[in-house]
């Protein structure tokens, strides 16, 4: 379960990619489309159920990844005495319109203690944990535990179509 760094374009991307990991340049976007951080599109169709990819919009990463059922079925069991920023884990999940499950999220890959990136935790509950000073999140990305108050935010989206995702804005 690699995070793969992807980098669509409706708009652009701009790709700070972390060494360890690979990124995946399908476009190249021009200075000027970086720097206005347009909303991007995002390929899911080769994101494989329990997959995380990495896109960077406005600079920043985010995680995109297809949760498992029995991870969604993990998220669902935490209550609010699990988490220091209560908030239901079905809020947090998406899909697109009409789709028979919802089993996406789409969330900063930012810590929100002092700004590291987490690692994935394929531990479920337990999604994410950031290596600088200890902070877990679970797989929707609400902190459970560590010296982050918050949860990581979720970006503005929107599912274009089944296979599309567009970070960066609501509205297609
Ligand atoms: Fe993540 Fe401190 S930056 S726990």
């Amino acid at each position: 379960r690699d995070f793969i760094y992807v980098a669509t374009g409706m708009m652009g991307v701009v790709g700070a990619a972390a060494a360890a990991w690979p990124f995946i340049d399908q476009m190249r976007p021009d200075a000027a489309v970086r720097a206005a951080g347009l909303p991007i599109e995002v390929d899911l169709s080769a994101i494989e159920p329990g997959g995380t990819i990495v896109v960077t919009w406005r600079s920043k990463p985010y995680f995109i990844r297809q949760l498992l059922d029995d991870e969604i079925a993990a998220a669902d069991t935490l209550g609010e005495g699990d988490m220091k920023e209560y908030q239901p884990a079905a809020e947090r999940i998406a899909g697109p319109d009409g789709a028979e499950t919802r089993n996406w999220v789409i969330v900063s890959a930012t810590c929100t203690h002092l700004g590291c990136v987490p690692n994935i935790v394929d531990n479920a509950p337990e999604g994410w944990f950031c290596p600088c000073h200890g902070s877990v999140f679970d797989m929707v990305g609400r902190i459970l535990r560590g010296p982050a108050a918050t949860n990581l935010p979720l970006p503005p989206y929107v599912f274009a179509d089944e296979s599309t995702l567009i970070v960066g804005s609501d509205q297609v």
